[in-house]
């Protein structure tokens, strides 16, 4: 086992409670005296993170809530499985060493013992390149991925070790950290109608061959680059693979593939003050909900791009909508009810889509919201500390579970891609009510927070300083990837 090397990507993770020049002249005297009190709660029940500024541990304006999908029966243990795709994997490499092979499509039935290879024609007809294998796993689009329940699995979990992923950060290495439990990285997601395939690097990575896959949005979404990274990594060489940061673009660079994973900072998808991926409020956020073309010219010509919002619009029921443009020093603003903003926020975002995504070249994905797990009570817990003392999923599954997401954000998002993306399609990744259960998978105090490692007296404290909104690694987010991958490895092959 080789040291850990600090990844290049640490952020320089102070907090940056930028001072708002913004005027508060649209304020009546009763808004402020609600800030004021919302300002309290903020102080009291919230602190920042590393980057990030988020968390409110109430949130009294959670909107209704929808009781989850996932099948009501408790956890079984599972059965040791043989994991499907590895005779895929050996069958590509055998095709590797043949310089003569076509280039064929396997097909890979997911989760049977007896895997069935079938080779099938190449779709396009395309001559064939030696030393490609095209292998198509067999998840069905009719499946519901996101309807199931959590089965522990500690033979073929976690797919990969904290201690062996050189590109995780502090914030998301739990047992390095100091927690004690592990068992919150043995947990595989089983849907109620078919099979989630396992996580398979090489297949993941010969689907990128050449390719650009991005996320873009806030640090969900950069937990779940980070699981990403790890995910593809294992199988390539030390000095084959690059970290990069620049501004608000993180690239991982796979070079014998030619492929990258690449994170882009942008909270809100649109353009807001908080833009910076170092130093931004989350108190005094405003956002230009029309306005995406500047962060837009960095997401064309990417392959797979996976987009996410959420967290940040947390802390108020209501938005800051600026009044004109922050390039022309506009400072007024208007307070839009959650909803309503988010709409206008994921209209402007599907129009961009709409305009600057070629649908034969570029897959794209929504990630629906990462829930929070704030107040014990929510899962029958009186005793608990927010996620603190959790080592295990909800597992009474009896009544439905209410952790104060805001399920309102949910259906706007669905509306939004259902029906305003004709040309363009895109997937919306349903990971919502399957991490509700996961109250055990938060990095709770073996976390960093304004960039430093929480002390031995912090970490006494969870009712302060447990951070019950990212996630510990490897953990849930790879489940999520699982998704991705399902979904990328299953669709035709395409040449661009
Ligand atoms: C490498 O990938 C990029 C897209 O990310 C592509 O434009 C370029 O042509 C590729 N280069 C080679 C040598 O395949
Ligand atoms: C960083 O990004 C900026 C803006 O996209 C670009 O102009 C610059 O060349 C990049 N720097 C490096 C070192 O890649
Ligand atoms: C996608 O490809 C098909 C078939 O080659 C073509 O007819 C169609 O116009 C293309 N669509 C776009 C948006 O380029
Ligand atoms: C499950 O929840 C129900 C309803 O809240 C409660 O009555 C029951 O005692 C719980 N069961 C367990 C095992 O905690």
């Amino acid at each position: 086992m080789h040291p850990r090397r600090k990844a290049s990507i640490v952020a320089s993770g102070t907090l940056g409670m930028k001072h708002s020049s913004f005027s508060t002249g649209r304020k009546n005297g009763k808004y402020t005296v609600f800030v004021v009190i919302l300002f309290s709660v903020f102080l009291f029940f919230s602190f920042t993170y590393n980057e990030d500024v988020k968390s409110s541990a109430e949130h009294p304006f959670g909107g209704e809530v929808k009781s989850a999908d996932v099948s009501r029966e408790d956890f079984p243990v599972a059965e040791p499985i043989e994991m499907e795709n590895h005779q895929a994997t050996r069958s590509m490499e055998t095709a590797t060493g043949n310089e003569a092979e076509k280039e064929t499509t396997t097909v890979v039935l997911p989760q049977e013992d007896d895997v069935t290879v079938v080779d099938v024609a190449d779709a396009h007809g395309e001559p064939a390149k030696p030393e490609r294998q095209r292998v198509l796993l067999d998840v069905p689009e009719s499946c519901d991925l996101f309807t199931g329940r959590w089965v522990h699995d500690d033979v073929s979990y976690p797919v990969y070790k904290e201690q062996e992923c050189q590109f995780l950060t502090e914030q998301v290495t739990c047992m390095r950290n100091g927690r004690r439990d592990d068992s919150y990285q043995k947990w595989r997601w089983q849907p109620r109608d078919c099979s989630l395939p396992r996580f398979d690097a090489r297949l993941m990575l010969e689907r990128l061959r050449g390719k650009r896959l991005m996320f873009v949005g806030d640090s969900l979404n950069r937990n779940q680059w980070e699981s990403m990274v790890c995910l593809v990594q294992s199988v390539v060489p030390r000095e084959k693979k690059t970290l990069t940061k620049n501004g608000s673009l993180n690239v991982f660079r796979i070079e014998e593939y030619n492929a990258t994973v690449e994170f882009y900072w942008a909270p809100f998808l649109v353009e807001s003050n908080s833009d910076d991926p170092t130093v931004h409020s989350i108190l005094n956020r405003i956002i230009m909900p029309k306005s995406i073309g500047r962060h837009g010219r960095n997401w064309k010509n990417v392959d797979y791009l996976v987009f996410n919002t959420y967290i940040w619009w947390l802390n108020t029921p209501t938005m800051k909508v600026l009044r004109g443009s922050f390039g022309k020093g506009s400072t007024e603003y208007d307070e839009i009810d959650r909803p309503v903003a988010y709409r206008q926020v994921l209209s402007t975002w599907a129009n961009w889509v709409q305009k600057n995504v070629d649908p034969n070249r570029t897959t794209v994905f929504f990630m629906s919201m990462s829930p929070n797990h704030i107040k014990s009570t929510d899962w029958d817990d009186p005793d608990g500390i927010k996620c603190a003392l959790e080592t295990q999923p909800v597992a009474n599954l009896s009544h439905p579970l209410h952790v104060g997401t805001d399920w309102r954000l949910f259906a706007v998002a669905e509306e939004v891609i259902s029906s305003s993306m004709r040309r363009v399609p895109a997937s919306f990744v349903k990971i919502t009510a399957m991490s509700e259960y996961r109250k055990d998978a938060h990095t709770s105090v073996h976390t960093l927070r304004q960039g430093k490692l929480l002390t031995a007296e912090q970490q006494a404290d969870p009712a302060t300083y447990a951070d019950c909104i990212h996630w510990c690694l490897p953990g849930l987010p790879d489940t999520w990837n699982e998704f991705l991958f399902a979904r990328i490895a299953s669709s035709p092959w395409r040449d661009h």
